[in-house]
């Protein structure tokens, strides 16, 4: 996993906030990315003493972190009462509206599924993830069939598309759903909630990672400390 953002303590700080949260009989959103992992490790620790919750993962890697942790791992589809919390980090956030972009390790689209059937969406991030707007690069999950028709799409609309390479593999990535990734460079957004709603109008594309009015939560951690702020 690619280790992107501020340090391993700033991060484990963020983590555990969010994990410090989490009580017994709880079903609990796992996300993805060095943060996220954090978190699955600091609940793993907490149920080594006894905590008693389920989870449901976002990712091929969060899953097999959750079981390494000795964690109980179910299905979304198995989740019948919902996900009562889910935890899960970010590109960037704006922190002022709430609004953040994630799927730099392309898992934004069941990161997106696990945090609308969360009844809380708890964001975990160092403090090199804030900004006043978004400018991050919004990931777009595509069909591959619809990589360029998602791209001249986005050119259309004034970002900048890039299809996202892999490394150690030549081509692109290939999402743990079968599919590509555009990264789409808008710049500043004006308006996050018009480009998400557009974005999720295009035809071949699956999801984006651009989450509006989702975050209830987010703890940011720094060298000294850690801030919750609850929407
Ligand atoms: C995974 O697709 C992403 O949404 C991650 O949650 C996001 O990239 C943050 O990852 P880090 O915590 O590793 O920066």
């Amino acid at each position: 996993m690619k280790s992107t953002g501020g340090t391993t303590a700033a991060k484990q700080r963020a983590a555990r906030a969010a994990a410090d949260r989490v009580s017994d009989g709880m079903t609990i959103g796992l996300g993805t990315g060095s943060t996220a992992a954090h978190a699955i490790d600091a609940l793993g620790e907490r149920v080594a003493d006894g905590l008693d919750i389920r989870a449901v993962t976002t990712s091929f890697s969060s899953r097999m972190r959750a079981l390494d942790a000795g964690i109980e791992v179910i299905d979304l589809d198995e989740a019948g009462g919902g996900i009562d919390l889910a935890i899960d980090g970010a590109d960037q956030i704006a922190l002022d509206a709430g609004d953040c972009i994630k799927g730099g390790g392309a898992a934004h689209t069941r990161e997106k599924m696990v945090a609308s059937a969360a009844d809380r969406f708890h964001v975990v991030v160092d403090e090199t993830k804030i900004a006043d707007s978004l400018s991050h690069p919004v990931a777009i999950e595509v069909l591959p069939a619809a990589h360029r028709l998602v791209a001249d799409a986005v050119a259309k609309r004034g970002g900048e598309p890039t299809l996202r390479t892999a490394e150690r593999k030549d081509g692109p990535v290939v999402t743990d759903n079968g599919n590509l990734v555009v990264d789409a460079n808008f710049g500043t957004l004006e308006s996050p909630r018009s480009l998400a709603a557009e974005l999720s109008s295009l035809a071949g594309v699956v999801d984006h990672g651009l989450f509006v009015d989702a975050v209830t939560a987010a703890s940011v951690g720094d060298d000294d400390g850690v801030e919750t702020i609850v929407y």
